[in-house]
């Protein structure tokens, strides 16, 4: 099939990437000239497992085509896909103006019947907004060509995006057209092959889906910080209650690690931008804003375990910080736990020496100018000088260090854990203060 997709971000690129690979030509458009220009030169602007070498492969096949010109795609394309930015506006609800801007394009652009399909998550109604916006530039224009709407919401999660979007686990359709269903069906069929993972539905339900489950995951890990904050007054273990709890079919064990706090360019949007659309619909969440709520005081956990051992006032001290990106595999640092920490440490007189696999170069970006931290190239240089260790997110490299590198390093045999990746009995048998979430 011929495709065109609308955003070179992480949803549009990878999913432009993966629809290529399976034989599909494919158009990736984008306004960002510099972006475009940087795709054609081979570089990716993520880091992203797979998708350098699918990118380049594709492209040099010239099954993957970037462009800036919508029409190229658009008058070649039988399929598009809107997959641009719905960031959060200041009122917490999601940003629609760029996919509105989209939409106008198109119904200013098409010159062919066309297949409409929101992947950006989008509230409900979106899509019918959508159609209205593309029918009035079509009426402007005096022309008449089928276009048909469909919400096929993404559910790729950064790190293991590709993957995702080769194997996923459900395909969701938003539609109510029979021949629409069956071309999205006949576009997947490689990616769910000898599965039934096709799920069509309503676009509402579908614009809801997408929320819905976000909101779950969310859900889940802030209930489950709420018990780890509960553990750790009563003398239980976040960690042996996690194993009690996920061992119930019913409930599974993903998603019940307790932490120092969800971020991503996801979670805290979307159950941002549902609350809203409870509220402008006439109902007010109490869950999900609580959900927040823990999340928002959940990041400040670590700190505050760090003042309780060296008081308000932390100058004169220095931590090493292991892990910055919000969670491994990805060099993203939106709504990382990390800053939060760091900006509070900092505040509290405190310098930081830290250190992530991948997400130095956006880290630096954002502290730029702020001479009280220090970016290393190493693990271990990190800790040099420093008080103690705080691990915030939990990369592979942090999962059996070196303790011994690590106590002659540090001034102090001393341990934030964020991510509970350690055994606290065998730490303390190697002489280390160690501290976790929950236990
Ligand atoms: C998420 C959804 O999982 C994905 O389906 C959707 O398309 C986009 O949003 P992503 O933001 O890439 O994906 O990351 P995810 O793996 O879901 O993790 C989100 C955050 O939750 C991370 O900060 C992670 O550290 C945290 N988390 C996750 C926990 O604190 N505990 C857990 O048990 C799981």
């Amino acid at each position: 099939m011929n495709i065109t997709v609308i955003g070179t971000g992480y949803v549009g690129l990878v999913t432009g990437a993966c629809f290529s690979e399976m034989g599909n030509i494919v158009y990736c458009v984008d306004v960002d000239e510099n972006k475009i220009k940087s795709l054609k030169n081979g570089i990716i602007p993520i880091y992203e497992q797979h998708l350098k070498r699918i990118v380049n492969n594709n492209y040099n096949n010239r099954n993957l085509i970037f462009t800036t010109e919508l029409k190229e795609g658009l008058q070649n394309s039988d399929i598009c896909f809107i997959a641009v930015g719905t960031p959060m506006a200041e009122d917490g609800c999601a940003d629609l103006s760029v996919v509105f801007q989209v939409a106008k394009n198109i119904g200013q652009i098409m010159t062919n019947d066309l297949i409409v399909v929101t992947k950006s998550t989008v509230p409900v109604g979106t899509g019918h907004k959508i159609r209205k916006i593309i029918q009035k530039e079509l009426d402007k224009r005096n022309v008449n060509y089928n276009f048909e709407m469909v919400s096929n919401p993404e559910f790729l999660k950064e790190g293991t995006a590709v993957e995702d979007s080769m194997r996923p686990d459900r395909v969701i359709i938003g539609s109510e057209d029979e021949k629409t269903i069956n071309t999205i069906k006949e576009l997947y069929a490689p990616y769910v092959k000898n599965h039934d993972r096709f799920i069509v539905m309503d676009i509402r339900s579908a614009e809801m889906s997408k929320y819905a489950s976000n909101a779950m995951l969310a859900t889940r890990i802030s209930f489950m910080n709420e018990v780890a904050n509960i553990c750790e007054k009563v003398g239980a273990d976040i960690n042996k209650v996690r194993l009690g709890v996920g061992s119930d079919n019913r409930i599974g064990y993903s998603f019940l690690y307790a932490g120092c706090g969800y971020g991503g360019s996801c979670f805290p949007k979307d159950v941002s931008a549902l609350i809203k659309t409870g509220e402008i619909a006439g109902y007010s969440p109490k869950i999900l804003n609580e959900v927040e709520n823990v999340n928002n005081e959940q990041k400040m956990v670590l700190v505050n375990k760090i003042k309780e051992k060296f008081g308000e006032d932390l100058s004169n001290l220095s931590f090493g910080l292991w892990g910055l990106s919000f969670k491994p595999g990805t060099d993203d640092m939106r709504e990382a736990p990390s800053i939060v920490i760091i900006n509070e440490l900092i505040e509290s007189g405190a310098t930081i020496k830290a250190y992530d696999p991948k997400a130095r170069e956006p880290a630096e970006a954002i502290f730029v100018n702020n001479q009280n931290i220090e970016f290393c190239d190493n693990k271990y240089d990190a800790l040099d000088d420093s008080d103690g260790l705080i691990i915030v997110t939990e990369w592979n490299e942090f999962r059996s260090p070196d303790f011994n590198e690590i106590s002659n390093r540090l001034n102090n045999k001393l341990i934030f854990d964020g991510r509970n990746q350690f055994d606290k009995e065998v730490l303390n048998k190697i002489g280390f203060e160690y501290y976790q979430i929950g236990a």
